[in-house]
């Protein structure tokens, strides 16, 4: 059983994931981080990240850079956006993708193209969605509880540019699959969005 869960920056997507994975006892891969890695590996190697040579060579990332923190920084959100615009990079990130799917106990994926590219036979595809202003706000407030002190208007500016990015690109675009279950949880708070998550995959099943 392979269930994706898809939708845009700070909408919810890796916590309802996690919590479902939990919930139903299935591996679960945050798709995110494997971008967000190439985006830091293109750092180090001092590449551009807009370049697709530079980019694609950073695909070759070691996996120990999936545990360093600084994967879950703004900075390294906005490489993570860049570098997956080119098609070299998502091809290369595809069969390590796969092969997680492909297990055969089932697993949970997110990302913004699991249910459209990754997995499109997935049996239960979630799109989880929120309005930009509530998404900006999540952020805000956990960054702020982390003590980084950044002014909303300037989340709110980066979430629009980062949905800019994925809405428009050519190869994957962010979209809901035709037959994704819209989960829009602009006025649910943490523990509803995940409540309403596992009804719609029970639902599904
Ligand atoms: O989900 P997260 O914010 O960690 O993803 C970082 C960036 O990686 C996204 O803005 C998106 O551009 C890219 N990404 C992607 N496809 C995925 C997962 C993430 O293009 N499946």
């Amino acid at each position: 059983m392979i269930i994706a869960v898809d939708g845009p920056t700070a909408s919810g997507k890796g916590t309802i994931a996690k919590a479902i994975a939990a919930h139903f006892g299935l591996p679960h891969l945050d798709t995110g981080l494997l971008y967000r890695a190439v985006g830091r590996q293109v750092q180090l190697n001092e590449g551009d990240p807009d370049n697709p040579s530079d980019a694609l060579a950073a695909t070759d990332f070691p996996d120990e850079l999936l545990h360093d923190p600084i994967l879950r920084s703004e900075e390294t959100g906005g490489l993570a956006s860049r570098v997956s615009v080119h098609p070299e990079v998502r091809r290369a990130l595809f069969e390590r993708q796969r092969a997680f799917a492909e297990q055969p106990g089932g697993a949970v994926l997110d990302g913004r193209d699991i249910g459209t590219v990754i997995a499109p036979e997935a049996e239960v595809k979630l799109f989880v969605t929120a309005s930009v202003e509530a998404r900006a706000m999540r952020r805000w407030l956990e960054m702020t509880g982390r003590e980084i002190d950044i002014p909303l208007m300037e989340i709110e500016e980066d979430v629009i540019r980062r949905d800019e990015r994925d809405i428009n690109r050519k190869d994957a675009p962010l979209k809901a699959a035709p037959d994704a279950y819209i989960l829009d949880t602009t006025s649910l708070d943490k523990d509803r969005s995940i409540a309403a998550a596992i009804e719609a995959v029970e639902k599904a099943l």
